[in-house]
């Protein structure tokens, strides 16, 4: 049984640091057909014939390719929506997980940068369980780059749509804009929520 998904709400209601309040709206009108397109896929896939399905081409088939696009979108977005809003001061147990996998908050900075310089889609900050790490992984689309048994904690949306309003052909500066507004209290909150606070390695 499949359950639609909500679109959560946009909690930003002014101007961030570098960032307009008319970029970021656009930007979520983005997420919001993300959530769209993916109740439409589920749904039509409760009916899609399995009987048929194929790797050249088939109905199922191509819902079950362009699922994993919508609900990454869908999925993606709202991390990085809510990592914004923040004073960008690092703090908390993720700075020390930081600190103890890349030797240092400016070395992890300068690593997510060149990433988000380099990706077509996105630079993603992640936990490894099987790792037991953090890891920055570059995505060449919503569906392109991820690395199973990774917990997203931190992605870095570098699609021009993120940006180009506000900067044009900047990402540089965008990327820069984005860590002054991060909201450390989310991130350190999600590493608890999913207990990765209590692993040991
Ligand atoms: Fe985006």
């Amino acid at each position: 049984m499949i359950k639609p998904f909500e679109p959560k709400k946009l909690e930003i209601e002014k101007d961030l640091a570098g960032m307009s309040l008319k970029m970021i709206q656009n930007h979520f009108k983005l997420y919001e057909g993300y959530v769209k397109k993916t109740n439409e896929i589920q749904e039509k896939l409760e009916t899609a014939d399995k009987k048929t399905a194929n790797g050249v081409y088939s109905e199922y088939g191509e819902l079950k390719r362009q699922e994993t696009f919508a609900v990454n979108g869908m999925k993606l977005h709202e991390f990085y929506f809510s990592a914004l809003g923040g004073d960008g001061t690092p703090k908390g147990a993720l700075v020390e997980m930081i600190e103890r996998d890349f030797g240092g908050v400016d070395a992890w900075k300068e690593e997510m940068v060149a990433t988000g310089l380099s990706a077509r889609g996105w630079a993603v900050l992640c936990y490894d369980y099987g790792e037991m790490r953090l890891r920055i992984y570059a995505g060449d689309a919503h569906n392109v780059g991820a690395v199973w048994n990774c917990a997203v904690l931190l992605p870095l949306d570098v699609y021009e749509h993120a940006y180009f309003i506000d900067y044009a052909v900047d990402r540089k500066t965008y990327i820069e804009s984005f860590f002054k507004n991060l909201n450390w209290d989310f991130l350190n909150g999600l590493i608890t929520k999913w207990g990765i606070d209590k692993i040991q390695n």
